[in-house]
């Protein structure tokens, strides 16, 4: 058997019909930029969130920079994060020459431990930006009880997220600001870049809304430096055809992981946890491993694709030498990136690939450790 870890081009010819004429309405209209389909999907994930304002962007990187601009973020100012995360969260924090500071994960969900949060609270502290990793929301009660105390703006990196939820909200109801991303292999995916913030307050919105074309109040008259961050009107087209089948998508995610954590349970790994609060997009289906390199190599052999999601934890990353951490600052972090594998996980994923992964697990060679 050979697995398919997203299944991108099953999803393609599922939806052919309709994805294939809302691209044509584009080119028959060509309105590439800003065009009616731009706002329908806006007004399409307002109903779906219950955020009361969406606005897309150009990637979910691009989103984090909206953000943060839009809650005039300066340099030298600190963002509390995690270092288990895509480099995009922490990156675009130094981009704006602000300081990512990061605080360890905890064990079970891998988000950022809000109990370790407020001893990194300083003077330059302007905000806490959680990543909902793998799908799930951080523990927000937490977060935001520790923002509210201390006067700071939350951004909640939503970009493996879409559709999650806490406590019964979407993650894109969660925080100041909440972004996503529409990169292809994401959840709610699009046919190339774009994403999305998401937020309840007006005045923020307008303001994303202004940076988003760069910094533009009316046409070449700029309040604010801004950025070019548009979605293209084609994307836009696509998402707002898979927006119609997500919640259907989503349901099939679920599933999939509960067929996964009942086949895995008695192997010799440590499958997701998800938070009673929580509900995940389940972007991965993550397990943690003792012997990782050697149980890819094998899965590799019998047709099944793995991925790891962090190798490096950003602390140790090159590029982040200069805030200084070492080796040994942020464990739970460290030692995960050494064991943690995605499997495959899409919404089609048959029973009979199910089985066959999870018998490529109980096969003798591969038992772990
Ligand atoms: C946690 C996280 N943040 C930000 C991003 C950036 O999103 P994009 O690739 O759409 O720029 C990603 C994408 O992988 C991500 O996983």
């Amino acid at each position: 058997m050979k697995i398919d870890f997203a299944k991108l081009q099953y999803q393609y010819q599922l939806y052919k019909t309709e994805l294939d004429e809302a691209i044509h309405a584009v080119l028959d209209k060509s309105n590439y930029i800003m065009g009616n389909e731009v706002t329908d999907l806006e007004s399409n994930l307002q109903t779906f969130t219950a955020a009361k304002q969406a606005i897309t962007c150009s990637s979910g990187t691009d989103a984090l920079l909206l953000a943060m601009m839009a809650l005039d973020i300066q340099p030298e100012d600190e963002i509390i994060t995690t270092p288990f995360t895509f480099i995009a969260t922490a990156e675009t924090i130094a981009f704006l020459k602000a300081k990512p500071v990061f605080v360890d994960i905890d064990e079970k969900t891998y988000n950022i431990d809000p109990r370790k949060i407020e001893e990194k609270i300083t003077s330059k502290t302007k905000a806490i930006m959680p990543v909902s990793l793998y799908g799930q929301p951080a523990d927000m009660d937490a977060i935001q009880a520790i923002a509210d105390k201390h006067g700071l703006k939350v951004i909640v990196d939503g970009a493996q997220s879409f559709g999650s939820t806490f406590n019964g909200k979407t993650d894109s109801n969660l925080g100041d600001i909440s972004t996503t991303s529409f990169f292809p292999a994401k959840p709610l995916g699009c046919f190339g870049d774009g994403g999305a913030v998401f937020t309840n307050d007006d005045a923020l919105a307008e303001k994303m809304k202004s940076l988003r074309v760069h910094g533009q109040s009316k046409r070449y008259h700029h309040q604010y430096i801004g950025m070019g961050g548009r979605m293209d009107t084609i994307q836009c087209a696509i998402v707002d055809v898979k927006l119609k089948h997500y919640a259907k998508d989503l349901a099939l995610r679920q599933e999939i992981a509960s067929k996964y954590t009942e086949a895995l349970e008695n192997k010799d790994l440590v499958l997701p946890f998800v938070d009673e609060k929580a509900t995940s997009a389940w972007a991965q289906f993550s397990v943690r491993v003792q012997n990782r390199d050697e149980l890819q190599a094998r899965l590799k052999e019998q047709g099944i694709p793995t991925a790891v999601h962090y190798p490096m934890p950003l602390h140790l990353q090159e590029a982040f030498a200069y805030l200084g951490y070492e080796k040994g600052d942020f464990l739970i972090s460290e030692s995960l990136s050494e064991e943690i594998m995605s499997l495959p996980m899409n919404p089609y994923l048959g029973d009979d690939e199910i089985e066959y992964i999870s018998k490529a697990f109980s096969m003798k060679k591969n038992i772990l450790k």
